[in-house]
């Protein structure tokens, strides 16, 4: 019922909002968002039933760098990411507040089911239940950015740039 009427509020505003053409940017997005935290992501009232030890971290943090590490970065600031910025929508800081203000069971959520539309791919089937709480507790405790270095894909690609630049010196 709640979510019926939110639904019908925003859409209003939607409509009137597109009447006025002045300055869409920002309301549309500031729109966008609240329609993503309070309707489209589910999982709101579902709590994470894997407690933060130490080792669930560490096992959160392996998982996170072997799966979204290529566009979140080791520490989800997308650290050494070279499309990070260059993507629409770009990959978020995940330690931002827009991020850090979903609950626990929608964060879960949003790695099982994705955002459609946008390059936040669905995980169902890939990781398990436990693996995926394991990733929430992981990003309710980032590291700084930049800290755990950068992915080691990107860690060739940089060191192959490297070397071709070098081939470039020396045949001159
Ligand atoms: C192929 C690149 C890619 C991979 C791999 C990826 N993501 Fe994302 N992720 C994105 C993009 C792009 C967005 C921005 C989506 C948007 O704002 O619509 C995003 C957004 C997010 C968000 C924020 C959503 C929001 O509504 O603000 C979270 C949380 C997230 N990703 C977690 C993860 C986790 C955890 C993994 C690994 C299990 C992962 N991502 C793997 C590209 C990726």
């Amino acid at each position: 019922m709640n979510t019926i009427r939110i639904a019908i509020v925003i859409t209003c505003a939607m409509i009137l909002s597109g009447c006025r053409v002045s300055q869409p940017g920002r309301i549309e997005s500031e729109m966008a968002k609240d329609v993503k935290h309070k309707i489209t992501v589910g999982g709101k009232n579902t709590p994470n039933p894997i407690p933060a030890t130490p080792e669930n971290l560490a096992d959160g943090q392996k998982h996170f760098g072997h799966h979204c590490g290529i566009c979140h970065g080791l520490d989800g600031e997308a650290t050494g990411v070279p499309f990070a910025q260059k993507m629409a929508p770009p990959i978020p800081s995940l330690s931002s507040s827009d991020v850090q203000e979903y609950k626990d069971g929608q964060l879960k959520w949003i790695i099982e089911n994705g955002i459609n539309p946008s390059g936040m791919p669905s995980w169902k089937g890939i990781l398990d239940d436990e693996e995926m709480w394991k990733i929430v507790n992981f990003m309710r405790h980032l590291p700084p950015k930049g800290s755990l270095g950068i992915a080691e894909v990107y860690k060739k690609e940089q060191e192959e740039h490297e070397h071709m630049h070098m081939h470039e010196k020396d045949s001159k």
